[in-house]
């Protein structure tokens, strides 16, 4: 997605040869316009998939999931990743260890929320080794929902997750696939083909 191709490009940094720091537009302050767009991408590309729900996790995976959820006219759940007041019962939980941030987190959703009725949309921010869409492919497996794929704003291609997901079976639409990050440079995965 060329919009969004520019955005980084103007405006990630390159903190090291594997982290990109988008805060300006994407995990902390949002662009709601490039928000809108995104949106507006996955929905055309599984708008053919008989969505009925997105399902991200908290917290940057949630701007471009209802800005998905609103194009698609479906309702958008967010996994969890702390304990809630009122998320107590009747969950589907998982866990997602983080290589990055060498960290493990139980991530939950109600089963209130997506049952076996449901065509599911995962959506995320980043996608690096892949461990927090296995974690919510592993819910939707419990919930019995069809998968109808994943929608990612920024793959690093260079890390493990594209790969092992794709080779799973799995639908993988990233808008922006980085092919590596190195002396501050963005290279896109298009531009070595
Ligand atoms: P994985 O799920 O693909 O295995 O990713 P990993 O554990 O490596 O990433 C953990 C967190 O770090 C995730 O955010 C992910 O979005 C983020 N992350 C990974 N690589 C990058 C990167 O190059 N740049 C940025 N900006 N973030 C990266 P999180 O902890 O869930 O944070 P948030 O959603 O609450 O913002």
């Amino acid at each position: 997605m060329e919009r969004l191709k520019q955005t980084i490009l103007a405006e990630g940094k390159v903190l090291s040869n594997t982290v990109l720091k988008v805060d300006a537009f994407l995990n902390h302050q949002i662009d709601p316009a490039l928000m809108e767009e995104i949106g507006k991408e996955f929905a055309d590309r599984f708008a053919a998939a008989g969505i009925t729900k997105i399902l991200t996790l908290e917290s940057s995976g949630i701007a471009p999931a209802v800005m998905a959820g609103l194009v698609l006219k479906v309702p958008v759940v967010f996994a969890r990743k702390r304990k809630s007041l009122t998320l107590t019962d009747h969950l589907y939980s998982a866990q997602v260890h983080s290589f990055t941030k060498q960290e493990t987190n139980e991530i939950s959703i109600s089963q209130t929320f997506i049952t076996q009725d449901d065509t599911v949309l995962i959506i995320d921010d980043f996608l690096a080794n892949g461990q927090a869409v296995f974690g919510l492919i592993d819910i939707l497996k419990q919930a019995k929902a069809t998968i109808a794929g994943i929608g990612i704003v920024i793959e690093k291609s260079f890390q493990d997750g594209g790969k092992s997901i794709r080779n799973a079976g799995y639908r993988v639409e990233s808008l922006a696939r980085i092919a590596h990050l190195s002396d501050g440079n963005v290279t896109f995965l298009e531009e070595e083909n």
